[in-house]
């Protein structure tokens, strides 16, 4: 394993990007004001909301509430994920990507794009095959009869290899280094020196997209009653089954605001489902749903649906994807589980049904809850306090998977309801906290953003918006007297610009990347700069001005208290003193 990217390199690319021209290359950016404006390219709109500012190095799109720094606008548009986003930009700077332990690095080598075009080379022959091939008819046959157009087919990019030992080599060249690079991605296998033959040989050819929609790897199935039914492309540099989804590059092609994705189990399920109007299904590659395939789909939709079979195989696997779900599951993101009847995959039930009535079971299916509770409590009697012990007993070491917040209490509270213990007590045992703290904790957080403009937060906002302010801070060691939600936001941040006050506000977002201090601030950056530069220093003044008032009151109410309770020693007795004199009054 690699080690992290260094902070500071993070810090210096992202100093050495202009987030408009990187913005401005991809989507044609217009000057307004000091910033510039576009129609946003992540909602449908007719007049641009989308704005661009090269001072924060940051964007915001004032209808849909997209916003990020550079790295985020690569990541979202490009589809790419952060270490690949950093990469990006790194290669535009011509700069190698370090890593902390100094150890090798991920980078897409050359060698990987040789491999990448290599794949979509074949893929681009397979499917002239199914067009071409003298043999195309049994092909098109047979996808006609499992109900698909040619048009779904060529929105898969579906393909046909005939019944041949040497057609890849015979297609794409076969000089000794380009079939070796086709052994590495899994096309040819490799019998002896110089004799190479075609690993997939009389199939259907579904190629396996990366978000980028380059081809990663091949799943091919039979046309006749042959074993094995499905063969995939083995690991390979580009391919990790375990990791992959069939059909999230076509969901997300054909559905701009993806807000949805249901998994089925397979290649034929995504594109019938396809066929019949239900264009969001993703299959995993015959692998059980792992962590890493929600984390992935979460960052993308905020609501997926489990498709599963009815029999005994399904349930296992939808109670494996529950147990790999509930450490993703953050406010707003929602996980149901469908199961079909006996028998039925969602291919031959949405042939048979339709489109109407499989959406219907897609909107009728069990929420994660609903699931939890039914699946727990079949085998327990909810009438006797031994059952109640033994539901909260196998419900308790699930729960306490769960992210603390707002969805962990309400399942704690739905437990205590069935199994009538005490809320707090469940609490306590599930996330170390009872429910009442819990809650202070969150009214404590929420202030930071979304209570009226409190000091703390208008000092966080003027600086977020102006870093190099700092330097007109010169001691502000006296904030740590001053107990008020997002304090330690503040005391953080002008820490931090204190050692680079020469950081964008795109630049102080990418150093709490997925933080909560990442995310207050990602608020806050959001909001329209609400006032000029010069406007903005006396901002900063008048709130550092309050804020000092404040501490100070802060502090002599602490000085009167221990006065109060005899534990106050000299310092602090003559620090009273002295603080009564100023305030004109005289102590007995
Ligand atoms: N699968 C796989 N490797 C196998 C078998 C299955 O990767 N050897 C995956 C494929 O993604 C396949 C899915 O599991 O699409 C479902 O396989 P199966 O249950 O065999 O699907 P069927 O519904 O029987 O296949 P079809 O509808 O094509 O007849
Ligand atoms: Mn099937």
């Amino acid at each position: 394993m690699a080690g992290k990217i260094p902070q500071q390199f993070i810090d210096d690319i992202l100093s050495r990007t202009d987030i408009v021209e990187l913005i401005d290359a991809r989507v044609t950016l217009k000057k307004a004001g000091k910033d510039f404006q576009a129609c946003c390219p992540f909602h449908g709109e007719k007049t641009p909301s989308f704005t661009v500012s090269q001072s924060k190095q940051f964007y915001h799109c004032f209808g849909c509430g997209a916003h990020g720094t550079a790295i985020g606008f690569l990541m979202e548009y490009d589809n790419l994920d952060f270490v690949e986003a950093i990469h990006e930009l790194a290669d535009t700077l011509s700069l190698e990507v370090p890593r902390e332990d100094g150890g090798t690095q991920q980078r897409p080598s050359t060698n990987t794009k040789a491999l990448f075009s290599l794949t979509g080379q074949a893929n681009d022959f397979y499917q002239k095959q199914l067009r071409e091939h003298p043999q195309k008819d049994k092909a098109v046959d047979y996808l006609k009869g499992r109900g698909l157009s040619g048009q779904i087919a060529k929105r898969f990019a579906i393909g046909f290899c005939a019944d041949e030992w040497r057609a890849i080599q015979t297609a794409l060249g076969s000089d000794e280094h380009l079939r070796e690079q086709l052994v590495e991605v899994g096309l040819l296998i490799k019998k002896s020196a110089n004799d190479y033959y075609d690993r997939f040989r009389h199939r259907i050819m579904f190629p396996i997209r990366d978000l980028r929609g380059r081809v990663i790897g091949f799943g091919g199935r039979v046309l006749s009653d042959d074993t094995p039914k499905y063969l995939n492309s083995p690991e390979t540099p580009l391919f990790h089954k375990g990791k992959e989804l069939y059909g999230f590059y076509e969901a997300c092609q054909s559905n701009r605001n993806l807000s949805q994705v249901i998994v089925v189990e397979g290649y034929m399920d995504v594109v019938a489902l396809a066929q019949h109007g239900i264009t969001y299904a993703v299959a995993t590659l015959g692998t059980a749903t792992s962590g890493e395939h929600i984390e992935r789909l979460f960052r993308k939709v905020d609501d997926i649906v489990f498709c599963f079979d009815g029999d005994r195989a399904g349930r296992d696997a939808a109670w494996r994807a529950l147990e790999n779900a509930l450490p993703t599951l953050r406010e707003g993101r929602q996980i149901r589980f469908l199961f079909l009847p006996d028998g039925e995959d969602p291919d031959t039930l949405v042939r048979k049904e339709g489109n109407e009535r499989f959406n219907q079971r897609i909107t009728q299916a069990n929420t994660l809850s609903q699931y939890l509770f039914d699946h727990l409590s079949t085998d327990v009697d909810a009438s006797s306090i031994d059952g109640r012990a033994r539901l909260a007993e196998a419900t308790k070491p699930l729960l306490k998977k769960l992210p603390q917040g707002t969805f962990q209490q309400m399942m704690i509270a739905e437990l205590a309801q069935r199994t009538r213990i005490d809320v707090n007590l469940l609490s306590v045992d599930i996330s170390g906290d009872t429910v009442k703290q819990t809650q202070i904790n969150q009214r404590q957080q929420a202030t930071i953003t979304q209570r009226g403009p409190s000091l703390v937060r208008k000092a966080i906002t003027v600086l977020l918006h102006r870093p190099n302010l700092v330097t007109a801070a010169t001691d502000t060691s006296w904030l740590k007297d001053i107990d008020q939600a997002g304090i330690v936001l503040l005391l953080d941040l002008l820490e931090l610009l204190r050692q680079q006050p020469h950081l964008s506000t795109g630049g102080i977002l990418e150093h709490w990347r997925d933080t909560e201090h990442g995310r207050h601030l990602a608020k806050l950056a959001a909001q329209p700069a609400l006032l000029e530069s010069e406007a903005l220093a006396a901002e900063w003044d008048d709130a550092l001005t309050r804020l000092k008032s404040a501490a100070s009151e802060a502090q002599l109410e602490r000085l009167e208290e221990r006065d109060r309770l005899g534990i106050a020693n000299n310092d602090e007795k003559a620090e009273l003193k002295r603080r009564y004199q100023e305030l004109g009054q005289r102590k007995d």
